[in-house]
């Protein structure tokens, strides 16, 4: 008798295994985002990533093995990774090979065994090759990633450049931390998101460790290698400062960047404590006509650090999106204003803190009449909806922030700046929608903001500002 049950058991467990093979499905090539619809994937969550890579200067040709700690999301029987170019010498899921395909952007992995949902598994791909080489017809926005000029490397890819050197889940909805094992030729240096945890010699090469402790969306990763000195710092309020400057330019970036702890404290009691391990910049020996948020370590070209017009705006800018962007990330590429809008606005506000609050209203009034003017104006496009091929326009920033000034203008400063706080507070480490912030908006002030909040974000024109005496010109 006792023999039958253990019959029928096994019989039972044996069924349910092969119904559970059969169950198993395939992970979406996308996580629905309606901008980037190829951007992540579903299927998993990725915990954690290592990247252990080997730099070769003569021909930026890199080469390694990316490892991803992640959790099935349901019973897994493929998966997909974002990924570019290079050759993929091995693919293994918990150490057994596993078989692949490409197609464009995505790397598609069959385990030999499907993963079972819940279960933390790891896949490693070992691949080498030029970043970029063979992949231009996949430049869809101006994020290339990895990036080789005349001194070394920076890697800058929002919002779609990661997958140009590493394979990922490409999408700020799927945050994980880093382990970087990446080793370059002597006499070069690493600056990376995180921590430097150890530094080993080997004969001509140098291999730099680094780690983060919190969770980044991939977007936001950068390694830069360089001949960088490293000044240490540390603000007021305790928040360890360290920065990577070209030796060539070392001083005059000191001077440039000294705003920066002061800034640090300024933002952490206005939005909330700052959200990291640390905070830095790096400075990449070239121009460059941009700089980029990236966590934990801001980047910046030569000409920021040289301090020409507007250094100290975009200082306070890209610290600001730790807070916003970084530690409040988007959910879909679409609340882009989210990140620029709110990151603009902050510049402004350190600003106001330094010379008053005359000094802010003529900068937002300068640029209201930007904004409503009728030639310029229609370039500024509405930042609730931004075009897909120019994410990035000055609609975004310029009338971005002014959505926050007008709020600010309707319900008043207490309320508005308790508005910012519970908004960082209920989404910090995590995600939002433009929706989450109208509603912590409309929680705190008690009002209806519908139609404030739509006639800024989405309609041609801008409308009137009562408070400031301000009106459209558009219309004669
Ligand atoms: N987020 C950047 C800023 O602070 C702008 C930016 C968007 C960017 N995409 C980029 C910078 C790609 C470098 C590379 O305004
Ligand atoms: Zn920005």
């Amino acid at each position: 008798m006792r023999r039958f049950w253990m019959m029928i058991a096994a019989l039972l467990i044996g069924v349910g295994v092969v119904y559970a093979q059969d169950d198993a499905q395939p992970g979406a090539p996308g996580l629905g985002d309606d901008y980037f619809p190829q951007l992540g994937n579903s299927g998993y969550d990725a915990q954690h990533y290592t990247l252990d890579l080997t730099w070769d200067d003569d021909t930026n040709t890199l080469s390694g093995t990316v490892t991803m700690d992640a959790t099935a999301a349901h019973d897994l029987s493929a998966f997909n990774l974002d990924f570019l170019g290079f050759d993929i010498d091995a693919v293994t899921v918990n150490g057994e090979t596993a078989s692949f395909s490409r197609d464009g952007r995505e790397l598609t992995v069959t385990p030999a065994e499907a993963l079972a949902n819940s279960e933390a598994f790891s896949t490693s791909v070992t691949y080498s090759g030029v970043p970029g080489k063979g992949v231009q017809d996949f430049y869809d926005t101006f994020a290339r990633g990895w990036t080789r000029y005349d001194d070394g490397v920076y890697v800058a890819s929002e919002p779609n450049g990661s997958a140009f050197w590493y394979p990922v889940n490409d999408h700020p909805l799927d945050k994980a931390t880093y382990t970087f094992v990446i080793t370059v030729p002597q006499p070069y240096l690493v600056a990376a998101n995180g921590l430097l945890t150890n530094t080993t010699e080997d004969g001509d090469s140098v291999t730099y460790t680094w780690e983060t402790t919190y969770p980044l969306a991939s977007y936001l990763v950068t390694v830069n290698i360089g001949d960088f000195m490293v000044e240490k710092n540390q603000t007021e309020a305790g928040v360890p400062i360290r920065n990577y400057f070209p030796q060539e330019i070392f001083q005059q970036s000191i001077i440039t960047f000294s705003p920066t702890p002061k800034m640090v404290d300024f933002f952490s009691e206005t939005f909330g404590p700052y959200p990291f391990e640390a905070y830095g910049v790096v400075v990449a020996n070239r121009n460059l006509g941009f700089a980029l948020e990236t966590q934990t370590l801001s980047l910046f070209g030569r000409n920021a650090a040289l301090g020409g017009r507007g250094s100290e705006d975009v200082i306070a800018h890209e610290l600001a999106h730790q807070w916003f962007g970084n530690s409040v990330s988007l959910a879909e590429w679409k609340d882009i204003w989210l990140n620029e809008g709110f990151a603009t606005y902050a510049s402004a506000l350190w600003f106001e803190d330094k010379y008053g609050r005359e000094a802010l209203d003529n900068y937002m009034r300068d640029t209201y009449l930007a904004l409503a003017n009728p030639v310029f104006g229609p370039r500024f496009i509405a930042p609730g909806d931004p075009p897909k091929t120019d994410l990035f326009n000055g609609g975004v920033y310029i009338r971005g922030a002014w959505v926050l000034h007008a709020l600010r203008l309707r319900v008043g400063d207490d309320p508005f700046f308790d508005i910012l706080r519970t908004y960082y507070d209920r989404f910090k480490y995590g995600n939002a929608t433009t929706d989450d912030f109208i509603g912590v908006a409309e929680e705190i002030s008690g009002e209806p903001l519908d139609e404030l909040f739509n006639a800024w974000l989405y309609a041609d024109t801008v409308p009137a500002v009562p408070e400031m005496n301000l009106k459209p010109m558009l219309s004669d």
